[in-house]
């Protein structure tokens, strides 16, 4: 139980760091949490027109995911479910972190670097899909949704029953967190990437 937990923690506090937040903070770019979706993260970033402190946060917040579950791998092996944990703690972190009263961010680019750092493969499925859907489109959100829709059938395919059972809970979560910009893409209103809205 203990080591679990500790491995879960490990992650929850790598993924707790909001990097979004962080640069743009000290960059004195405009408050992210007063422009166009409010959200920490990357695609939020662009909308201050620092498009280098977009990329920074979208390597950042999937670099944390990844070294999360390498780190747990590194202690356990790479046939160990503890990796597991640590990817949901880092999810988790960045999605609800303590230092910012649970009000984190929507999770894209963690759920994608814990993704590459459990199965490669799946990473760059979502990484395509999510790239063509917002190539069609230009909706970072609805690429997320796409890309994460389709991720958990694409770790059972890889015969990786645990992690798309994980991946499963996580798209589940992301969803949720995107319960607005579905609306807004419903309703023909969300901002499409690059724009202020
Ligand atoms: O990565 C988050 C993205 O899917 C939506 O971001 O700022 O348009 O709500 P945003």
């Amino acid at each position: 139980m203990f080591v679990p937990l500790a491995t879960f923690l490990l992650g929850y506090f790598l993924g707790a760091i909001p990097f979004g937040l962080l640069l743009t903070r000290a960059a004195r770019t405009e408050d992210l949490r007063s422009i166009g979706s409010g959200n920490i993260g990357a695609t939020n970033v662009l909308r201050t027109g620092r498009k280098d402190l977009a990329a920074l946060t979208l390597l950042l917040d999937a670099l944390k995911g990844t070294a999360a579950v390498l780190i747990a791998r590194s202690f356990f092996g790479p046939d160990s479910t503890l990796p597991l944990f640590a990817a949901a703690g880092a999810f988790l972190g960045h999605v609800y972190p303590v230092w910012l009263k649970f009000a984190g961010g929507k999770g894209v680019a963690t759920y994608l670097g814990c993704l590459i750092g459990l199965a490669w493969p799946a990473g760059l499925a979502f990484a395509l899909v999510w790239l063509a859907v917002a190539a069609l489109t230009r909706y970072s959100s609805a690429a997320a949704l796409a890309a994460s829709a389709l991720t958990p059938a694409i770790l059972w395919l890889l015969g990786e029953p645990a992690a798309a059972l994980l991946y499963l809970t996580l798209t589940l979560i992301l969803w949720y967190k995107h319960k607005g910009n579905i609306a807004r893409l419903r309703a023909g209103q969300e901002t499409q990437i690059g724009n202020k809205g």
